[in-house]
Parts: structure tokens; sequence; C-alpha cells
């Protein structure tokens, strides 16, 4: 059966649950076309057959649409900043936090954050909770073991303490980096949000989502961020909307929960993850 790419992405949803209408159309399109194309489907109603019959597939196309590429403390000098300026000021005073980082891919995100809480906050008891999309990044997330490539941004002293290098040169976290962090599925366009965050961590994903879906993202976030939590947003991203969405910018990618919309925020919260 022909199928248009509208027909195609609703029945991507009724099927799979996974909302592309909220992806930058053209780029998908592009990615979505060109992943049919090498798997020999015509179109897009002989390519959703394939997802349908085929697991491997279905596992290609997550693949493709939802691009998992990451590495330890991202754009290391504002990981640095983080570090040593945005957390020790909304952290202080604090013997309990709650971080959440979304759409955390393999796992290089949520242990780059363990790392900054052992070494800067010993005595903070604290909760990651690593959210993506993608059941097998989260798999790859649970297990913790990486290429050195990945790992270029990773201080010696870090690599030596949290980390144990195997007969094939490759890096395992070590367990005990693991114990404050739990890995679960959630669609940033579908499932609901957790609340009671000091910190949520949203890089390098909202860059796929259209203008008005980013919107309804950093408004959910806004709800589930505690009175004085912070956003930290990728490198190349900015929000403009900024103060419309109930945040006050810091400084350059990190947005703290401004005060005068603290109402409409705990009322429009929702509940699941966290
Ligand atoms: C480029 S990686 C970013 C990883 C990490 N945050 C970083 O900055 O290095 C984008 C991640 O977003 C996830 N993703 C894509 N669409 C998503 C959605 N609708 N909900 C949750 N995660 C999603 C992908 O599976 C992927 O792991």
């Amino acid at each position: 059966m022909k199928m248009d790419f509208s027909q195609f992405k609703r029945e991507i949803y009724k099927r799979f649950g996974i909302n592309l209408d909220g992806y930058k159309e053209k780029q998908l399109k592009r990615r979505i076309k060109s992943l049919m194309m090498s798997q020999g489907a015509s179109d897009f109603g002989e390519y959703l057959k394939m997802l349908i019959q085929d697991e491997n597939q279905w596992m290609k196309f997550l693949d493709k649409v939802t691009i998992n590429v990451s590495e330890f403390f991202r754009n290391p000098d504002i990981f640095s900043y983080l570090e040593n300026t945005i957390l020790p000021e909304s952290f202080e005073g604090k013997r309990q936090v709650k971080i959440w980082s979304a759409a955390c891919s393999n796992g290089s995100e949520p242990y780059s954050l363990a790392m900054i809480m052992e070494d800067v906050f010993p005595g903070v008891s604290y909760e990651i909770i690593a959210t993506d999309i993608d059941e097998n990044i989260l798999d790859a997330a649970r297990k913790g073991v990486y290429d050195v490539r990945m790992l270029k941004n990773v201080t010696p002293r870090r690599l030596k303490k949290y980390f144990t290098q195997d007969d094939e040169g490759l890096y395992k976290i070590n367990e005990d980096l693991k114990k404050n962090i739990s890995y679960r599925k959630h669609d940033l366009l579908v499932d609901k949000y957790g609340m009671g965050y000091d910190l949520i961590v949203c890089r390098n994903v909202t860059i796929y989502f259209t203008k008005e879906t980013q919107f309804d993202i950093y408004t959910k976030m806004n709800a589930s961020l505690k009175p004085d939590g912070v956003l930290f947003i990728g490198a190349t991203e900015n929000i403009i909307q900024h103060r419309e969405l109930g945040f006050e910018k810091i400084s350059h990618w990190f947005y703290k929960k401004s005060a005068y919309l603290l109402q409409r925020g705990d009322e429009k919260n929702g509940q699941v993850i966290g």
C-alpha cells in the first residue's frame, strides 16, 4: 500500500507508540528515506511492513531516528563551569539532591554527573534518574563499558578512580559509581514527567524537535524542577523564550526556575518518572 510521510508517522505512533510529529520534519524525512532506500524499500508503505515484520529493521530505524552520539563531559569547559560555579551555588546547603539526565544516551552524561557529585559534594546524598527513548542504548548505559575515544575529557585521576580497564582495553565504570543512578525508558514527547528535580540536564536532543515541541518540553521541565532548580542545555542551544517559560537565564546554557511562575509550574506538574 502506497502511503505518504504523514500517514507513515501516524502508523508508527499507532503501532510503536513513538511520536515522530515532534521532530523537525525535513531532517527526519531525509534520514528515514535514506535508511529506507538502503534497506530496499521503495515507499513508506512497504517500509512500514518491513518494520512490523522484522525486529532488526525496527532496531535500525530506531537507531537512525534517535542519534545516540555522546561522550563523557561533553563540552568540557561547560562541564567545568557546571562543576566549579553553577552547582556549588545551586546546591549550597543541600543535603540531598535529585538530578534528571534526560535523553542520556549511552550513560556518559549521567556517569559524568555522578563523578562530579562524588568529588565535589561528598556529603550530599544524590539520585540521578537517567532516561532515554531507546532501550538498546539504555542497556549499554547500564553496562557502562566504553572505548577510550569517548573518554578524552576524563582526567587521568578520574579515569583511575572510576574505571577499570579490561583485557581488550575497554574501560568499565566501577559498580560503586552506578549505585545512585537509575536508568529508565522515557519518551520526552509522550510520557509524563517526574517532579522535584534540583537539576535537569537536557542536552543535544531538543535540536531534533520542532519549536512547538521544544516549548512544550521546556514548559514541562520547568514544572518538574524544584523552586530553585536549574536546567542545563546543550552547547549549541539557547532558550529564547525563557521568560515566558518561567526561567531566568543565569548564564549561557543554564536556566533557573523563576519565582513568579512557581504556582503555575506546580499546578501543571505530572508524575511518573522519579
Ligand atoms: C545526541 S544524543 C544526546 C546524549 C547526551 N544528552 C549528550 O548530550 O551527549 C540524543 C539522545 O536523545 C534520545 N532521544 C531521541 N528522541 C527522544 C525522545 N523523544 N525522548 C527521549 N529521548 C530521545 C536518543 O535516543 C539519544 O540517545
